[in-house]
């Protein structure tokens, strides 16, 4: 049996997967997936919330090896292009495949795919539903094809359970301790576990995730020995509205809207070639930059010349979501331009896992924004998070297959070599530490460290590994960015894996009684220590 655990877009294409290899699966999820409305907040984690859409080259003069290029040139210098281009190229057929079968995608007068833009995306390649509601359509439709084999039999759905440990044997993991909704709890055995449990830009006080993106998972994985990599690079988004943890999605720069500084001038022009469409780290590094020097707390998002604009559509046609979010918070987007900041919005870094979707702990996958595979080095190409999740979720939902049906010698074996520890091997191989001090004189002005909220001893547990992550990488690359290291360092031009000693812990849902930061810090001393 099969033990996914999670129900966004990796979470469901994994189980689909794995059914369809023939295998026995479990679905586990917080939440609800077969509510009213086909799913609840807590089982469509962030890929419900996700507005841009998917990133695929289906369009005509489209090819994989040019999503490829532009997914290596955002990812500043970490992308491994074996995972990129497998996801670009996989990513395709899968787009097509979710076409035919039926997945809404927002189509053109003569019926053809409609593609958007993007931020860093060299031509419009972007897939969209529901005009901003991409991922709600696309969860929609996998919970329904999943909902469906539940039905059949051939998936077991547990719904309103949150996992707590795993459950490992003789350093192999069989299974998970589940928590159910009265507080009971069950343990679960598996042949295969895979976490689909998403990232942890809900850490962040500032940040467009729902507040359950804690990384839960990639606790779990850590405490089980797992190596972890990347967690220092944390993409923060550059349009989020001030305030608020509502998304403007850069569909709508895409779409020809403008940043304008306090004084109302577009400053981007001056600061990147692609000027608002640069990638995502640049455009918020850039605004972080101005926003310092200006002592100000906002830049402005004029999207008003994309409602005059002959023949592009209204705003409200085209960003249904956005526009109920702006008027929510008592905006008229139409009309006027809309304060915004960047915020935390999407964590490359996860389980260490590899093409497919093994981790380094035999019996353990991971898949989405839960693993880290290299796939989108140091920074993230817009609209390249759900396709991940599409290509290897279904990755790993095969391989947990066949690591199930008893090919764990061949199937279960861990190969750093075929994903994105590639590059780091050829220098120094995998950092594995236990711990690491934070270096003396290390500065907390770090975007990924700043700010970052524990709220239980979980919390605490993954701040202090991506404190430890951060301070160690002193340069600044893709969505790493520090004062103290205002430059990239060629020799750091590698991706990092850890194995913490985490210290056991007795009843990890205890709230925290002292401050945030000094709960993380003491976590640190006892990694440190180990
Ligand atoms: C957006 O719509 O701007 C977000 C898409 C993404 O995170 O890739």
């Amino acid at each position: 049996m099969i033990l996914v655990i999670g129900t966004g877009v990796a979470g469901l294409s994994c189980a689909l997967a794995a059914v369809r290899a023939g295998a026995e699966v479990t679905v586990a999820t917080p939440g609800a997936l077969s509510g009213p409305d086909g799913t609840d907040a807590r089982a469509g984690g962030s890929t419900a919330l996700a507005q841009g859409g998917v990133a695929a080259a289906v369009g005509p003069g489209d090819a994989p090896a040019q999503h490829l290029a532009d997914t290596v040139a955002a990812g500043a210098g970490l992308v491994d292009p074996e995972a990129a281009g497998l996801l670009a190229a996989a990513g395709a057929r899968i787009v097509r495949r979710l076409l035919a079968e039926g997945f809404a995608a927002d189509r053109r007068p003569d019926g053809r795919v409609a593609l958007g833009l993007e931020a860093a995306h060299g031509r419009h390649r972007i897939v969209h539903a529901g005009g901003d509601r991409t991922g709600a359509v696309l969860h929609a439709f996998l919970a329904d094809a999943v909902r469906a084999q539940a039905a059949a039999g051939r998936i077991l759905l547990l719904e309103e359970r949150a996992a707590t440990a795993l459950i490992t044997d003789a350093g192999v993991v069989v299974g998970a301790e589940l928590r159910r909704r009265d507080g009971g709890v069950e343990a679960r055995r598996a042949e295969a576990t895979v976490l689909a449990t998403g990232g942890y830009a809900g850490l962040y006080p500032r940040s467009s995730n729902p507040v359950s993106s804690r990384g839960a998972g990639i606790v779990l994985a850590a405490r089980a020995g797992a190596l972890v990599a990347d967690l220092e690079f944390v993409q923060f988004h550059p349009t989020v509205l001030h305030g608020t943890g509502a998304l403007i999605s850069e569909a709508v720069r895409g779409a020809g809207a403008v940043l304008l500084d306090g004084s109302g001038s577009r400053f981007m022009a001056d600061r990147h070639p692609l000027a608002e469409l640069a990638p995502r780290d640049v455009v918020s590094r850039e605004t972080g930059r101005l926003l310092r020097e200006r002592g100000e707390e906002a830049i402005w998002l004029d999207a008003t010349r994309i409602e005059r604009a002959e023949g592009a559509g209204t705003l409200a046609g085209r960003f249904p979501g956005i526009s109920a979010a702006t008027a929510a918070h008592g905006y008229d987007w139409t009309r006027e331009a809309v304060p915004v900041s960047p915020a935390a919005h999407y964590t490359m870094g996860g389980v260490a896992s590899d093409l497919e979707g093994r981790t380094s702990v035999p019996g353990l996958f991971a898949a989405g924004e839960a693993a880290s595979t290299g796939v989108h080095g140091a920074n993230r190409l817009a609209s390249n998070s759900l396709l991940e999740g599409l290509v290897f979720g279904e990755r790993a939902g095969r391989a947990a297959a066949g690591f199930a049906s008893g090919g764990r010698r061949v199937a279960g074996r861990w190969n750093p070599r075929g994903a994105g520890f590639r590059a780091l091997e050829k220098g120094a191989g995998v950092a594995a530490v236990s711990g690491g001090a934070a270096p003396a004189g290390a500065v907390e002005e770090v975007p990924s460290v700043t700010g970052l909220r524990a709220a239980s001893r979980e919390d605490a547990a993954l701040v202090a590994m991506i404190r430890v992550a951060a301070l160690e990488r002193t340069e600044s690359r893709g969505a790493h960015q520090r004062f103290d290291h205002p430059d990239p360092d060629p020799a750091q031009a590698q991706r990092r894996a850890y194995r913490f000693a985490l210290p056991a812990v007795r009843d990890p849902e205890a709230e925290l009684e002292s401050e945030p930061h000094s709960a993380a810090t003491g976590q640190l001393r006892s990694l440190s220590s180990c």
